[in-house]
């Protein structure tokens, strides 16, 4: 079904912000926590923001900021636990402050049990997943229209079993992380067909990471698309075998095919942080000395905002939420009891200026999601960065407004969506 606009919001994750281990059996990031030399000084998320005790609160900051919908995910592992009341009361909780729910069913959290049996690496996945993609659409698909089957499948599959960074940390040859990414899409696959089977009306994608490569000039342009289609040797990082396969049922040359048949999302979801700057040869460029880059050294390229969505809109003709977009700066809460980040206020602005152009050029916007709404556990990372619009004291668990929070909500004031 054609997506309802979501105008302006903010994206978070389960793992990174609910803590509340009691109701949640083990994930393969509670085991990759408790794993020595895995994360930045062992930090773990049975607490993180106690977002699961403090929801009221954290809809309540949604809410002053006038977010018009709000992207969370389901934890598979609480539902095995201590079921779906919780995401029951989340959801209510939003439609009572008029916020439309996103719902991401996956974002990486798998539950340890089923790593016991192979996870991604094993087939029994596809009907696991399909299971309880089905529960939630029972349970929570008479409010929820709006759906991610999945977030980030190139990081989660490249990272979890190639590289090794993330969850659940093993590394397997190239062949077999793509055979990975065929199950993957059967897995996606089936999800949809279960949901479609409790509800035909659901608006439903996949949040895709990848690099967007940026024109540097006019003459750039044909070389930064065929660079942000190709598909590397080596790794997963890219946009095309996660979708094509299901907008036109073929994947890239050498990929084993799911044997899926296509099955056409409903609209598009990137998440995007940096990209590459390219000439007309279709060569990165370097940056400056010094240029502007986030806390952990990813270079700062708005222009990311105007020709992503322009590159998907034009290839696939759907319309674009951005599903995530944020920077990690060094915030801390000044002695004034503020956090004056700057660096974040003038990366939003830049980022939504380029946005405004992509409109401009025709591309039909559903929404922008900031990452994220709280600061939050970085995966490997820990909670040395800061990508939220409000600071969280991850000793006292106090939440404090950032200075860029005030602007964003300035900025959703006086930008009505669309207008
Ligand atoms: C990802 C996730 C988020 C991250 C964010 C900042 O892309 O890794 O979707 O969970 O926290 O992107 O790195």
């Amino acid at each position: 079904m054609k997506p309802p606009v979501l105008g302006w919001g903010a994206a978070t994750s389960s793992f990174q912000i609910e803590g509340g281990r009691s109701g949640r059996v083990e994930s393969i990031w509670d085991r990759f926590c408790a794993t020595p030399g895995k994360v930045f000084e062992r930090h773990h998320a049975d607490v993180a923001c106690d977002h699961r005790h403090r929801w009221a609160q954290d809809l309540d900051l949604l809410s002053t900021l006038g977010a018009q919908s709000y992207r969370f995910s389901v934890s598979w592992a609480r539902v095995l636990g201590e079921g779906w009341g919780f995401y029951d009361e989340l959801v209510d909780g939003l439609l009572a402050r008029g916020i439309t729910p996103v719902v991401n069913l996956y974002h990486w959290d798998l539950p340890q049990i089923f790593e016991e049996e192979g996870g991604w690496l094993d087939d029994t996945i596809v009907e696991r997943f399909a299971g309880y993609a089905h529960d939630a659409a029972q349970q929570l698909g008479d409010r929820v229209r709006v759906w991610l089957t999945f977030n980030e499948p190139n990081c989660f599959l490249g990272d979890g079993y190639g590289s090794g960074v993330h969850a659940p940390g093993k590394q397997v040859p190239t062949e077999v992380q793509r055979l990975a990414v065929a199950r993957w899409a059967r897995a996606h696959g089936a999800a949809v067909r279960a949901m479609r089977s409790v509800r035909p009306d659901f608006a439903i994608s996949i949040a895709l990471a990848g690099s967007v490569y940026v024109p540097n000039n006019e003459s750039a342009i044909a070389a930064a698309r065929e660079r942000t289609w190709s598909v590397p040797e080596g790794n997963l990082w890219s946009f095309l075998p996660f979708i094509e396969p299901f907008q036109t049922g073929t994947w890239p040359d050498g990929w084993p095919a799911s044997g899926e048949p296509a099955q056409p999302l409903d609209f598009i979801t990137l998440n995007l942080y940096s990209g590459p700057r390219v000439d007309a040869d279709g060569q990165a460029l370097s940056r400056p000395w010094g240029a502007a880059a986030n806390a952990m050294g990813w270079p700062v390229e708005p222009d990311i905002l105007e020709w992503g969505p322009r590159f998907f809109y034009e290839r696939y003709g759907l319309p674009v939420l951005i599903g995530e977009n944020g920077v990690c700066t060094p915030d801390w809460v000044t002695a004034q009891g503020t956090v004056p980040d700057g660096h974040r206020i003038d990366f939003m602005h830049r980022h939504l200026v380029a946005l405004e152009r992509a409109q401009r050029a025709g591309v039909p916007l559903l929404g922008y999601h900031a990452w994220s709404l709280l600061d939050n556990f970085e995966w490997a990372e820990g909670y040395r960065r800061r990508f939220g619009l409000v600071h969280v004291d991850f000793e006292t668990l106090e939440r404090v407004p950032k200075a860029s929070f005030e602007w964003y909500r300035d900025w959703i004031r006086t930008h009505p969506w669309g207008g």
